[in-house]
C-alpha cells in the first residue's frame, strides 16, 4: 500500500466521520457538531464486587466479569466504567488504593486484568478506570511512609499538622464516625487529613513529586490500552493548606469552602500535558464544582482539562419524601442550557453511590415497576450529555430492602449508625432512612438467574442478594420481548442510530406542567419529541405540536398514546415534522 493511498483513504473515513451525522438528515441542513466518541458513547457502569463471583467466595470479579462480556456486548453500549479494581484493604470497596499498579486480590490478578481488557477490545467495548487520587488507602506504602517520621521524604505526599500548633480548624469528613477529618498520630505527634474514612488519607497535590507519581501510575494503565479515567472525588484534590477557619454557614455551601480550591486547575492542565493529550482516552471528574462557571472551567476544550464532568444537583434531587418534577425538569435544563453552546456533561441518575433508579427515582411496586424503569431509561438515552447507566438497571432492580444494620456493608452508612447511637439519636429513624439512600441499596448482586444467589455467586454472597431475584433476574427477562432488559436494548439502540439525540438542541415544553416531562431534540432539519409521564395516574402534556403525523420512534406501551395524554409513566419517543 502507497503513502498516497494511506492519505487518500485516511481523508475517506475523515469525511465519513464527519458526513455521516447528515446521512439521516435533511438536505441542506448546516447545524455544525463537533463529534467526539466519547459524546456519542453509553456508558455502562460495572460494580466488580457485585456483577458475577467466578470463584465461588462470595465476591464478584475479574473472571466473572469476563464471563459476561457477551452479555454486556448484547446491551448495544459502548463503554463500560469499572469501579476501582486495585489492590486495597476495602475499608471503603477499593476506594481505599494501597497499590496503584496492582490488581486486588479478591478480584484476580493483572493476567485476568489484560484478558478482560482483551475481551472488551475484542468486542468493540471500551474500558474506562477508576482514578482514586484525592486519597490513597492508610495502607499504602506512601502513607506508612509518611507517618513514620516527620522528616520522611513522603512527609509531603499527605496533609499534616503538628500538633504543637494547636488543634487545626475543623474540617467535615463525609464518612468518620465523629465527622471530624483530622486524625491524630501519636507516632509523630500530628494530625493528618481525611475527608473521607480515617482509612482513606487525603493526597497533597502542592507536592509535585505526589503529582508526578499519579502521572506515572496513569501512563501505566493507559500505555496497558485503556481507554479514559473517572476521576474520584478529585474536584478536592487540592486544598486552601493554610486551612482558615471557614465562615459560620459554610456547611450549606460544602462544595464551595471543599472543592476546585487553589490550584486544581493547573493541576488538571498539567495532567492533560502529561497524559491525556498524549492518549486516546476520555476523563471524566466525578463532581462538576459550585457552579456553572466551575463546570466550565474543567471540561471547556480550549483549557485542556478535562472532557466532562457529572453535577449532582439532578440526583440529589430525589428525597424520602418524595421530589418534584418540576424542580427535576428545571435542574435538568439548566444544566443543559448552560452547556448548550460549550462543554458537555453527563447524565446519570443512578450510580454506586446511589440507591436504586427505579426505587428512588421511579415506583418499583409490582404494578408499575417495569413501566417506570422504562420511563427513566428512556429519558437518560434522550438527553443531551453521555449517559451512564448502572448495572442493575436494566433490569429494574430494586433497593435492599434492608431492615437491619448488621445486613449493611457500606462504611459510610455503618459509621453513621454508630454516630447516631454515639449521640442518642433515634436509630429506626436513621434505619428507615438508609432503607432509602444507602449506597448499600445499589450494591446487591447483580441478579442474572432464579437459581440460589440469583447465579451470582455458589458461596456466601459478602452482601446479600435481594430475595425478589426470583421474579427479577436476567434470565426471565431474555426470554421476554417486552421486558425492561429487551426495552433498554432498543432504546439504546435509537440513541445510537440517531445522532439528534446525542447532539440535537435540546428544548422544554409544558415547563410548569407538575406530571409531564416534554422536550424536544432537534438537529439538521429533525425533531424529536419525548413525552414523559412521572406519574403513576394519567397525565395531558399541552405540547402545541401536532401528533397525528408523528412517527413514534419508541414507547413502553404497546399502543402509545397519540393525543397528549400518557398513560401511567407512559414514555413516548417521536418523529414530528
Ligand atoms: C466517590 C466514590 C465513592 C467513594 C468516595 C471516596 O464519591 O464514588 O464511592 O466512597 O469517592 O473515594
Ligand atoms: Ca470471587
Amino acid at each position: 500500500m502507497n503513502v498516497l493511498y494511506i492519505r487518500f483513504m485516511a481523508l475517506a473515513i475523515f469525511m465519513l466521520g464527519a458526513f455521516s451525522g447528515y446521512a439521516q438528515n435533511k438536505p441542506g441542513a448546516t447545524d455544525t457538531i463537533d463529534r467526539k466518541w466519547w459524546k456519542e458513547a453509553v456508558v455502562y457502569q460495572v460494580y466488580p464486587r457485585s456483577f458475577k463471583d467466578n470463584n465461588g467466595d462470595g465476591i464478584g470479579d475479574l473472571k466473572g466479569i469476563i464471563s459476561k462480556l457477551d452479555y454486556i456486548k448484547s446491551l448495544g453500549v459502548d463503554v463500560v466504567w469499572l469501579n476501582p479494581i486495585y489492590s486495597s484493604p476495602n475499608d471503603d470497596n477499593g476506594y481505599d488504593v494501597s497499590d496503584y499498579r496492582n490488581i486486588m486480590k479478591d478480584f484476580g490478578t493483572m493476567d485476568d486484568f489484560d484478558a478482560l481488557l482483551k475481551g472488551m477490545h475484542s468486542r468493540g467495548i471500551k474500558l474506562v478506570m477508576d482514578l482514586v487520587v484525592n486519597h490513597s488507602s492508610d495502607e499504602h506504602e506512601w502513607f506508612k511512609q509518611s507517618r513514620s517520621s516527620r522528616t520522611s521524604p513522603y512527609r509531603e505526599y499527605y496533609h499534616w499538622w503538628n500538633a504543637e500548633k494547636g488543634k487545626p480548624a475543623y474540617r467535615y469528613s463525609l464518612f468518620d464516625v465523629n465527622h471530624d477529618a483530622w486524625r491524630y498520630d501519636s507516632l509523630t505527634n500530628a494530625y493528618y487529613l481525611h475527608y473521607f474514612s480515617r482509612k482513606q488519607p487525603d493526597l497533597n497535590w502542592e507536592n509535585p513529586k505526589l503529582r508526578n507519581e499519579v502521572y506515572g501510575i496513569m501512563k501505566f494503565w493507559a500505555d496497558k490500552g485503556i481507554d479514559g479515567f473517572r476521576l474520584d472525588a478529585f474536584q478536592f484534590a487540592a486544598k486552601d493548606t493554610t486551612f482558615p477557619a471557614f465562615p459560620k454557614g459554610y456547611e450549606k455551601n460544602f462544595t464551595q469552602y471543599y472543592g476546585v480550591q487553589g490550584n486544581l486547575h493547573g493541576y488538571l492542565q498539567e495532567m492533560n500535558r502529561e497524559v491525556l493529550s498524549k492518549y486516546n482516552v476520555m476523563s471524566v471528574a466525578e463532581g462538576a464544582g459550585n457552579t456553572f462557571e466551575d463546570g466550565h472551567n474543567l471540561v471547556d476544550a480550549d483549557r485542556n482539562e478535562l472532557n466532562m464532568a457529572y453535577a449532582f444537583e439532578g440526583v440529589d434531587i430525589a428525597k424520602p419524601e418524595g421530589y418534584s418534577i418540576t424542580h427535576l425538569k428545571q435542574v435538568f435544563t439548566k444544566w443543559d442550557s448552560a452547556f448548550a453552546a460549550k462543554g458537555w456533561l453527563s447524565i446519570f441518575l443512578a450510580n454506586h453511590d446511589q440507591a436504586r433508579l427505579v426505587s428512588r427515582f421511579g415506583n418499583d411496586s409490582p404494578e408499575f415497576r417495569a413501566l417506570s424503569s422504562k420511563m427513566l431509561t428512556t429519558f437518560l438515552m434522550t438527553m443531551r450529555g453521555t449517559p451512564y447507566y448502572y448495572n442493575g438497571d436494566e433490569l429494574g432492580m430494586t433497593n435492599a430492602g434492608f431492615t437491619t444494620i448488621e445486613d449493611y456493608r457500606d462504611v459510610q452508612t455503618l459509621n453513621e449508625y454508630q454516630r447516631q447511637k454515639n449521640i442518642g439519636a433515634d436509630l429506626p429513624a436513621y434505619l428507615k432512612r438508609i432503607a432509602f439512600e444507602s449506597r448499600d441499596n445499589g450494591r446487591t448482586p447483580f441478579q442474572w438467574n432464579n437459581t440460589a444467589n440469583a447465579g451470582f455467586t455458589t458461596g456466601t454472597p459478602w452482601i446479600k442478594v435481594n430475595p425478589n431475584y426470583k421474579n427479577i433476574n436476567a434470565a426471565a427477562q431474555e426470554k421476554d420481548a417486552n421486558s425492561i432488559l429487551n426495552y433498554f436494548r432498543r432504546v439504546v439502540k435509537l440513541r445510537k442510530d440517531n445522532l439528534v439525540l446525542v447532539y440535537g438542541k435540546y428544548t422544554l415544553l409544558d415547563a410548569q406542567n407538575p406530571d409531564t416531562y416534554a422536550y424536544t431534540r432537534e438537529l439538521n432539519g429533525r425533531k424529536l419529541l419525548v413525552l414523559l409521564n412521572f406519574t403513576n395516574k394519567a397525565a395531558s402534556t399541552q405540547t402545541g405540536i401536532d401528533l397525528n403525523n408523528a412517527n413514534v420512534l419508541i414507547g413502553n406501551y404497546q399502543k402509545p398514546s397519540k393525543n397528549g395524554t400518557l398513560l401511567p409513566y407512559e414514555a413516548v419517543v417521536y418523529e414530528v415534522k
